[in-house]
């Protein structure tokens, strides 16, 4: 059984596909992350992104693994353990760049389609339902306002102790979905046999519900 859950930056994906995977007893595939350990690779080996040969001369020494602590995904970049240094902003940022070139998106493919082969999976990314696992049993589009989700992300910094701009947050967001969107491989959109939620007004338990009775059906 392969659940597929697709959305924008910052709709709760992660956090929800986690709580499902969880509930159901299954494994929970974060594949933003992978494309955060390319990116990672190509900030480190100082990559201009718009040069798409460097790029894809980069990509094919790296060497991106995936393994469970616990239940906890962990991803590896050339068998050192990146996971804790995924999430910032500019790895995001380069990734959301990076992952519009298509070498970027090939490496990746194999990796997370043999994950939901070999595994009940819940998978969270962007083209799941529409590229990855066209035949997964439920798909789910999970959005929400980009200004529920700046003010989400906001009170996550605020509780880090940071001092976020809650303007240029959102801004980074709309970016971030334009990219996403408008690039011409693996767009993010909703698949045709998507349930479209919009958790803007939801709490994570419900939709968690939500999900939950869906795949049970
Ligand atoms: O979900 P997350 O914010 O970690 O993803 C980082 C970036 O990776 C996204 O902005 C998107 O460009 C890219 N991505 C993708 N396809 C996926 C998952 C993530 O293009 N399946």
């Amino acid at each position: 059984m392969n659940i597929a859950i697709d959305g924008p930056a910052g709709a709760g994906k992660s956090t929800i596909a986690k709580l499902v995977a969880g509930k159901l007893g299954y494994i929970y595939v974060d594949t933003g992350a992978m494309y955060r350990a390319v990116a990672l690779a190509l900030l480190n080996a100082k990559i201009d992104v718009t040069d798409v040969d460097a790029v894809a001369n980069e990509i094919t020494g790296i060497e991106i693994t995936i393994c469970y602590e616990d239940h906890a995904q962990q991803v590896y970049l050339n068998g050192e353990n990146v996971t804790g240094s995924l999430r910032k902003e500019e790895v995001g940022n380069m990734a959301s760049k990076s992952s519009a070139i298509p070498c970027v998106r090939e490496k990746l493919l194999d990796l997370q389609r043999k994950l939901a082969r070999e595994n009940d999976v819940v998978m969270d990314g962007r083209d799941i339902g529409t590229n990855i696992l066209p035949n997964a049993e439920v798909k789910i589009y999970l959005t929400a306002s980009s200004a529920v989700r700046a003010k989400r992300r906001y009170d996550e910094l605020i509780a880090k102790g940071e001092t976020p701009d809650i303007d240029k947050i959102e801004a980074d967001i709309i970016t971030r979905d334009k990219q996403d969107m408008e690039r011409p491989i693996a767009p993010l959109k909703q698949a045709d046999d998507a349930v479209y939620l919009d958790s803007s007004d939801l709490g994570i338990d419900e939709v968690v519900a939500k999900i939950i009775s869906i795949a049970e059906k």
